[in-house]
């Protein structure tokens, strides 16, 4: 069929992936990366098209035994690449889904997967600082393949931090990248040289001295952070060092947030309610006062229920409410049917009410 652009469209072609409605994906290659991470590319089992914003990142929930096991992985393909999505996992010693994903998932297996999702993404801007710790390349990596599938003018550091020279994720790619895109320019740091004594370059960790002498004008940049919460924790300091203003310093934590409820001032002099709240399939039955999220509270007392940003954007902890009233605060992590199907987010959700929870 003709459209009026003179485009040829095939009515018989699978369509868009929905993200209300499509939730599996086919592996279809697994790539090692480094020795101890791969990268995984998948599909939609009809072969729809899969559209994203660089930044953004899935649900993986494999059926490895009868807990939940969400997940979140960053995309780390370029959205201009809609047949498949590439997500880069590290193996974390001691976890449960980024080693089953390593030793089980081949091409040809299905996955329940939903997404995509996350708010991560790269605002127009003039100048851009790319900072990368580990893992954290991911979102990073498919904004540079992206731009690159763009060919436009860009002005962008890509620094990318890791362990060893040995550990450096996508060196070889970055490289060929960089000498096809005249304003891509790359720092590679890793922390020791273990792998590689004759490395080049410099080593160690970033800092104010190190950001000020190779990023001189970082100022004027747009900065896409991500990494673990030590490195993101030093480049947002090391940044307002420099003077770049708050709302031009972008981060994605790949950790969960570290919950703590502290009490504000006003709260410390009136006594929060309290509310009974049980969970019952492990048949226990907590008090959790009004100022507390349902999760926070949950951890504290043993009470198992996966999580993975605890900020209401992933939507790994997403539970059932059997009964009760919650103030949810989210940030995208869940949907307005499933919210209208009962379901909530322990994160971001205080108790209004006694709560049942089906956990
Ligand atoms: C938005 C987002 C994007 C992400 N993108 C990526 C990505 O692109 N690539 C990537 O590699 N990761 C990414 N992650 C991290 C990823 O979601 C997982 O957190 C990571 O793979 C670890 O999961 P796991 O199941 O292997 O480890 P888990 O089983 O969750 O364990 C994590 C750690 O806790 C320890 N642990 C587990 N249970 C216990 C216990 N009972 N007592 C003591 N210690 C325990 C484990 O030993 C391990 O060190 C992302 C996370 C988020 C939130
Ligand atoms: S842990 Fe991410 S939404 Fe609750």
């Amino acid at each position: 069929m003709a459209t009026d652009t003179g485009v040829t469209s095939d009515p018989r072609a699978p369509g868009l992936w929905d993200p209300e409605t499509d939730n599996r994906l086919v592996c279809i290659d697994v790539h090692d990366e480094t020795h101890d991470v791969k990268s995984f590319t998948l599909a939609s089992p009809q072969g729809k098209r899969i559209s994203f914003e660089a930044g953004q990142y899935f649900l993986f929930e494999p059926a490895i035994d009868e807990e939940e096991n969400g997940r979140c992985y960053s995309i780390s393909s370029s959205p201009l690449r809609s047949n498949a999505i590439t997500v880069t996992v590290k193996r974390v010693p001691g976890g449960k889904v980024s080693n089953w994903l390593h030793d089980n998932l081949k091409p040809g297996m299905e996955l329940p997967a939903s997404g995509p999702m996350g708010k991560f993404n790269r605002p127009k801007a003039g100048k851009y600082l790319m900072l990368s710790g580990g893992s954290g390349i991911t979102p990073v990596m498919a904004m540079a393949r992206e731009l690159a599938d763009r060919a436009e003018p860009v002005d962008v550091i890509f620094l990318h931090a890791g362990r060893s020279p040995l550990d450096l994720l996508f060196r070889e790619e970055l490289s060929v990248l960089a000498r096809r895109m005249k304003g891509l320019r790359l720092i590679f740091l890793p922390e020791v040289l273990t792998g590689d004594p004759a490395w080049p370059g410099l080593n160690g960790r970033i800092s104010t001295a190190l950001l000020a002498l190779v990023v001189p004008d970082i100022a004027d940049r747009t900065i896409l952070c991500c990494g673990p919460a030590p490195f993101m924790a030093a480049a947002r300091a090391i940044s307002a060092d420099l003077g770049v203003s708050p709302e031009r310093y972008l981060e994605e934590s790949f950790d969960a947030a570290v919950i703590v409820d502290l009490p504000t001032p006003a709260e410390t002099l009136a006594v929060a309610a309290t509310f009974k709240v049980e969970f019952v399939k492990q048949q226990k039955v907590l008090e959790v006062s009004a100022e507390q999220t349902v999760l926070s509270c949950a951890k504290k007392m043993g009470v198992r229920i996966p999580s993975s940003c605890a900020n209401g954007i992933c939507g790994t902890c997403k539970s059932k409410l059997v009964s009760g009233a919650v103030d949810m605060k989210h940030d995208g992590g869940i949907r307005q049917r499933e919210i209208e199907a009962g379901f909530f987010l322990p994160c971001c959700s205080k108790p209004l009410s006694d709560l049942v929870i089906d956990r």
